[in-house]
């Protein structure tokens, strides 16, 4: 899967910035298609160690076989947590590549895309049990304009909230598509 999963954002620039000592301890965070973790083990030696997250099954399928590397299939907030549970006392570099892949917008499956109807997932990690249909059918008003203001920073996010609930009245939201449309309804015309 990896050869189209995802094509790394800047890699050797990002991984000349770790100036990587080849036998010290790295940790990519968002692992992806590996990318930016093959980078770094090309440049660590038999003792360098690097320790990846992603919470995203998908990316697992991706995962390196290389003595040298440890993939942790969980959300990188507990990166302290497992740091500690591998033995590991000090880290001399951390990669973070934030966001999501082009694997996910992809995959309609997966409910990320703006170009192909899928389903209105967008869960990243399987252990999560609410979807994006179920934000958008059950929240109310002031907990969606919060989530579209911090975290899809849209600075006036009154009328796309209004329009969810307009949309949900009389349907309940299913597919991505449905979103677009709504969300095009409600953005100024250069948007
Ligand atoms: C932009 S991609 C990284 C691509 C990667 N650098 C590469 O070379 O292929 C971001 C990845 O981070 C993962 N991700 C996003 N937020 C995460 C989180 N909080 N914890 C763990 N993984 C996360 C996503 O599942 C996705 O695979």
């Amino acid at each position: 899967m990896s050869g189209q999963y995802h094509t790394p954002v800047l890699p050797e620039a990002s991984v000349d910035g770790l100036n990587i000592d080849p036998s010290g301890v790295y940790v990519d965070l968002t692992f992806g298609g590996g990318g930016h973790s093959r980078s770094i083990l090309e440049r660590l030696g038999s003792k360098g160690r690097l320790i990846a997250f992603d919470q995203d099954a998908d990316a697992w399928e991706n995962a390196l076989g290389d003595k040298r590397f440890t993939l942790v299939k969980h959300n990188f907030r507990y990166l302290e947590n497992f740091i500690d549970y591998l033995g590991i006392s000090s880290i001399d570099g951390v990669l973070a590549d934030l966001g999501v892949s082009s694997h996910h917008f992809d995959a309609p499956e997966r409910g990320f895309s703006f170009r192909f109807d899928g389903p209105l997932d967008m869960r990243m990690s399987p252990g999560i049990k609410q979807t994006a249909a179920d934000v958008l059918n059950n929240y109310p008003a002031d907990r969606l304009f919060t989530v579209f203001k911090m975290y899809g920073e849209i600075a006036k996010p009154g009328r796309l909230v209004s329009s969810v609930l307009r949309f949900r009245e009389a349907s309940p939201f299913e597919n991505t598509l449905q979103l677009k449309e709504v969300a095009e309804q409600s953005a100024p015309p250069e948007r």
